[in-house]
């Protein structure tokens, strides 16, 4: 057995934990991180690029800007579209703020660079990660690493293991509540070397269901479409991918779509998804490991970006003062939060997609949403200040 030591354990190497393990670096405090899989791996990954301001601050506050701000691209509005109808939001006027598009997995990159820089200590290809003892004042936690035993005694641990992570699982199944809604379809993604539709993002509600335009560069452009739970996108030629998009986009923008092969194509399921409490002793849950958010309205990164700073303040309080106020508020304040952008992206799926099941007065409803969100600038204004972000 391998014996380590460090202040904070932080399970998971995706933003969530290489955000945190950053921020703490700048205050001194020592972390080490634990990655069951290799960079390349979680590099790898495409999310959606979409970030709040609150995260922009934190990301500058980690010292790891320069390239978000050479490269990534401001939007003050979006375009969503029903019917025949299609209408601005406009974030800059309605809020005063808006998002930075720039993708999940350069921000990855960019954070793996600043801690390579920096020193940081982030061990890769970890198995069979077990958490200990995070009811007491001395937490551990032991993995494998070629099949050598190690372990890390800690002041806390940090739970940014993802989904499918071993740390919400750490709470005990009694002491734990999970609340959960399957959305009985999914998104067909693609990813493709061509130019973007159009400089801001298209957000359709079509009778063929749902339809996203982003992108991620000037060449690069990224694209989802509503799709069965029993697809495959093996089913699906690119030809048969740009063929529904356009007929689901607005006409004028179907007409100037540039297509091109795909360089990606994946399915993702629509799930919410939340664990209560956030907190277990000294372990604390960041991120996907404690929530899930459907893709509409991209929020998933956002919110592990809240439950990143209110964690950050708690642990810089206790290494800075020896207080432990914000860290025993840590779950409220971060579920005050989760609980919202739900909300938000649970709301923005329903206006967005056409449901199986969904029956005529269903429809009828949906439809007096959209054209109420067309019409008012209160609703507009609502769905700004949401998709911008909601203040910490
Ligand atoms: N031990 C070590 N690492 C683990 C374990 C484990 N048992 N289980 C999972 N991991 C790693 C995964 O390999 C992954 O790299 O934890 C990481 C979790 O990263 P993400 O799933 O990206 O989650 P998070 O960092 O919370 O990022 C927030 O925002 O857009 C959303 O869902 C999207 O990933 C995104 C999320
Ligand atoms: C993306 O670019 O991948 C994206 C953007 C906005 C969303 C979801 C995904 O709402």
């Amino acid at each position: 057995m391998i014996r380590l030591k460090t202040k904070v354990v932080i399970i998971g190497g995706g933003p969530a934990g290489l955000l945190l393990s950053q921020l703490l670096h700048t205050r001194d405090i020592e972390s080490i991180i634990l990655e069951q899989k290799t960079k390349a791996y979680v590099l790898g990954r495409i999310r959606a690029g979409i970030l709040e301001r609150g995260l922009v601050n934190l990301i500058e506050e980690a010292g790891c800007s320069n390239r978000m701000h050479a490269e990534g691209f401001v939007h003050n509005g979006t375009l969503v579209s029903y019917d025949k109808e299609i209408f601005r939001i406009n974030f800059s006027k309605h809020t005063n703020a808006d998002v930075m598009l720039y993708g999940q997995n350069e921000i990855t990159r960019d954070l793996y660079e600043a801690r390579e820089k920096t020193g940081g200590k982030i061990e890769f290809n970890v198995e069979n990660v077990s958490v200990q003892d995070v009811k007491s004042a001395t937490p551990f936690v032991e993995y494998t690493i070629a099949g050598t035993r190690h372990r890390i005694n800690c002041d806390y641990v940090a739970g940014c293991d993802g989904f499918h992570g071993v740390s919400r699982r750490t709470i005990p199944r009694k002491n734990r509540r999970e609340y959960e809604k399957i959305y009985p379809f999914g998104w067909l993604g693609i990813l493709s070397e061509t130019p973007p539709v159009n400089h801001e993002l298209i957000y359709t509600n079509s009778a063929h269901g749902f339809a996203l335009c982003s992108m991620r560069n000037a060449n690069l452009s990224r694209f989802y479409i509503q799709c069965s739970l029993n697809d495959h996108p093996d089913n699906w030629t690119d030809a048969a991918f740009w063929r529904e998009l356009k007929r689901r986009i607005p006409k004028v923008y179907a007409d100037q779509l540039i297509t091109g092969p795909s360089i990606e194509k994946s399915i993702t399921p629509l799930r919410s998804f939340v664990t209560e409490p956030m907190q277990w002793g000294r372990l604390f849950l960041c991120g996907d490991a404690a929530h899930i958010v459907p893709p509409t309205g991209a929020k998933g990164l956002n919110t592990a970006a809240s439950d990143v700073h209110y964690l950050y303040n708690g642990l810089k309080e206790f290494y800075e003062t020896g207080s432990s106020k914000h860290l025993n508020l840590y779950s409220e304040k971060a579920l005050q939060r989760v609980w919202k952008s739900e909300r938000f992206s649970w709301w923005f799926t329903s206006l967005m997609h056409r449901a199986p099941n969904q029956s005529h007065f269903d429809l009828k409803i949906q439809n007096a949403e959209l054209e109420f969100l067309r019409s008012s600038s209160a609703a507009q204004q609502v769905m700004a200040e949401n998709y911008v972000g909601l203040p910490y």
